[in-house]
């Protein structure tokens, strides 16, 4: 073993990878430095960051202003408990409300996705009660804490259960996920049956209190729903007394486009909670965002929900450095027209390699549905073979990408390809060459059909 596996094995003997089979976990790469899109190993090696990490250094890496702001921070207070009001955090507020969607006037502040969910699950529930239910999607990820991933469609959610570690009370609606359509209909002549099936179930279950969505989901698919979708989940909400809550903590931040995804259809949630770009991951932090409805229920009520480092100065701090460096970044225009040639490119690939069942996305946030067979939608994997730990066709071509120094992540059937907002039209080219050759890899495996590659980010269009 070289002196470099030795040292990461003075690491990971003693920890804990997370979502791994430990052995799995024995020799991962050390990373050693990163700047702007790239990340630099040991050796010296360049990898491109084609995924923003876990789809949250929205910035890219080093951004000057937002290293800045924290560093002042740790100088002057790095941390006092949140029951005493801070500059900083006031900061951190006014700093929100120039992009939060209209109606979401009062927010608690977290560490985590997972614990912005936790206490989404609180203000819920709380203030919703009896009604306790909460519906969700297949296709989702929420979080690893034990509500969280409760309502987590995702296979990771299925060893949590065993275990016992979930909370009862959650019920999972159809996906709206045109390319396997759960009712077997095409868009537009589903009438969005996906999105009409929710009134139905929501009257016939009772004791719904609230409606989880990943606006445009993230890991599980990148899945845009078309026009229709969420004007219509609104209404159905808000006839049968449901609270809309907009899980964006990977989809926020500018990564669909505008800030935040639902602005995209100008729907208004009840609940938003938003982490991983709010600090463009330079430090930790969740948040949960209510409407004055649900605000109002605490105002005789106890919150019953704190920790230790809400509010937590670092955290806090990195907030307005972020927003504004977002908006220099929009008001330059090159996320926008970066994003437009992302698809293009994209959609070349999906000409090219068979193996590209489905291309599809928004913006900064697209996936590549990895499949068998074009015609017949045959996929290499399934969900069982994420827990099995089976080999997935989509790590294969990750792995080969990287190993040719792009770095993007592979999830069951699809890859993720979602690159900080700073990326420019050169270092597409680069990532997509690198993930052209890559995809040979599927290629050699399909069994070859003549259908073309389907692209359901287009109807969305229309
Ligand atoms: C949509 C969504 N919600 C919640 C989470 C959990 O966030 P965290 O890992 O910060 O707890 C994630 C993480 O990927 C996510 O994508």
């Amino acid at each position: 073993m070289s002196k470099i596996e030795n040292r990461i094995k003075e690491l990971t003997d003693h920890t804990f990878g997370t979502w791994a089979r430990q052995k799995a976990w024995s020799l991962p790469k050390m990373i050693v430095d990163a700047q702007g899109v790239y990340m630099y190993d040991d050796q010296g090696k360049s990898y491109l960051d084609f995924t923003s990490q876990l789809m949250c250094s929205n910035l890219g890496h080093k951004n000057k202003a937002v290293i800045e702001a924290i560093i002042k921070q740790a100088e002057k207070m790095p941390y006092i408990a949140p029951g005493f009001v801070t500059e900083t955090s006031i900061q951190a507020v006014k700093a929100l409300q120039t992009v939060m969607p209209k109606g979401l006037s009062k927010f608690f502040f977290s560490s985590s996705g997972a614990a912005a969910n936790e206490a989404a699950l609180k203000f819920i529930r709380q203030s919703m009660a009896p009604a306790y239910k909460i519906v969700s999607r297949y296709h989702s990820y929420h979080g690893a804490t034990v509500g969280a991933m409760s309502f987590t469609g995702d296979p990771r959610r299925w060893p949590s259960e065993q275990a016992r570690c979930t909370v009862q009370g959650v019920r999972f609606a159809p996906d709206c996920y045109c390319y396997r359509c759960p009712f077997d209909k095409t868009y537009p002549e589903c009438n969005i049956q996906c999105a009409q099936y929710l009134d139905y179930m929501f009257k016939e279950e009772g004791n719904v209190a609230a409606f989880i969505v990943e606006p445009v989901v993230g890991t599980n698919g990148r899945i845009v729903p078309p026009p229709e979708y969420f004007p219509l989940v609104r209404k159905i909400c808000n006839e049968n007394n449901i609270l809309l809550f907009a899980d964006e903590v990977m989809s926020g931040w500018y990564r669909t486009g505008p800030c935040f995804a639902m602005d995209a259809w100008d729907i208004q949630p009840d609940i938003m909670t938003t982490a991983k770009g709010a600090t463009a991951a330079y430090t930790p932090l969740g948040i949960t965002a209510v409407s004055n409805k649900v605000a109002e229920f605490f105002d005789e009520e106890m919150f019953c929900h704190g920790q230790t480092y809400a509010y937590h100065a670092l955290a806090s701090a990195a907030v307005p450095a972020a927003v504004s460096e977002y908006k220099k970044l929009m008001d330059s225009g090159l996320p926008q027209k970066v994003s437009k040639y992302l698809e293009q490119e994209l959609y070349k690939l999906s000409d090219k390699h068979e193996c590209i069942g489905d291309v599809r996305g928004v913006g900064h946030f697209w996936g590549l549905e990895i499949v068998k067979n074009r015609k017949t939608k045959e996929p290499f994997n399934t969900k069982p073979d994420k827990i099995t730990g089976a080999s997935l066709m989509t790590a294969k071509i990750a792995g080969e990408a990287m190993a040719n120094g792009v770095f993007l992540n592979p999830w069951i059937d699809t890859l993720v390809i979602a690159p900080p907002l700073i990326i420019t039209e050169q270092e597409v080219d680069k990532a997509i060459s690198v993930l052209d050759k890559a995809l040979e890899i599927g290629d050699k495996e399909v069994e070859s059909t003549s259908v073309a590659a389907s692209r359901t980010s287009d109807f969305t269009k229309k």
